[in-house]
């Protein structure tokens, strides 16, 4: 096989790769499954959440908070495309949430928002959630420990 076929052969896989894509997430997911937005680690997060959810993945949600409102948020995730498509729509859902509010979303909300997802994945929109939850946990317990703390 020379350059060239080689070349065509890489863009054909790849061709099918990004099909497979748009069938399995709809226009929304697509999008965001080649472009996933606020992925990575904030070294300066207020709080951090991580899960491993019992397909053996594992997510991280990193957020910022001013007057109990999530201001900034990210993630990160040694899982599959899925996992990291809801990890993205997750961390977009939380910014300008209030705690409760937060603790009202659930995978469901994700994958609405999504709008299409494959069925045997949405256990991803679930673990992504209860990720930015555990981060909130970890929040509010971090709060009640300076609270205590200040009065000792
Ligand atoms: Fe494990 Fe998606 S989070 S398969």
């Amino acid at each position: 096989m020379n350059d060239e076929q080689f070349n065509a052969l890489v863009d054909k896989i790849q061709e099918q790769v990004f099909d497979d894509a748009k069938d399995a997430y709809g226009a929304t997911g697509f999008e965001r499954w080649r472009n996933p937005r606020f992925g990575g680690r904030m070294e300066d997060a207020d709080s951090k959440g991580r899960i491993t959810g019992s397909c053996g993945d594992t997510m991280e949600m990193f957020l910022k908070f001013a007057d109990s409102r999530v201001t900034e948020a990210s993630y990160v995730t040694d899982g599959c495309g899925s996992s990291n498509v809801c990890g993205s729509f997750a961390a977009e859902m939380a910014i300008g949430k209030s705690i409760e509010e937060i603790f009202d979303l659930t995978g469901q909300d994700v994958l609405a928002r999504i709008g299409q997802f494959p069925e045997k994945e949405e256990h991803c929109a679930y673990l992504a959630i209860k990720t930015v939850q555990d981060a909130v946990n970890n929040y509010m317990i971090q709060q009640v420990q300076s609270t205590t703390e200040a009065q000792d």
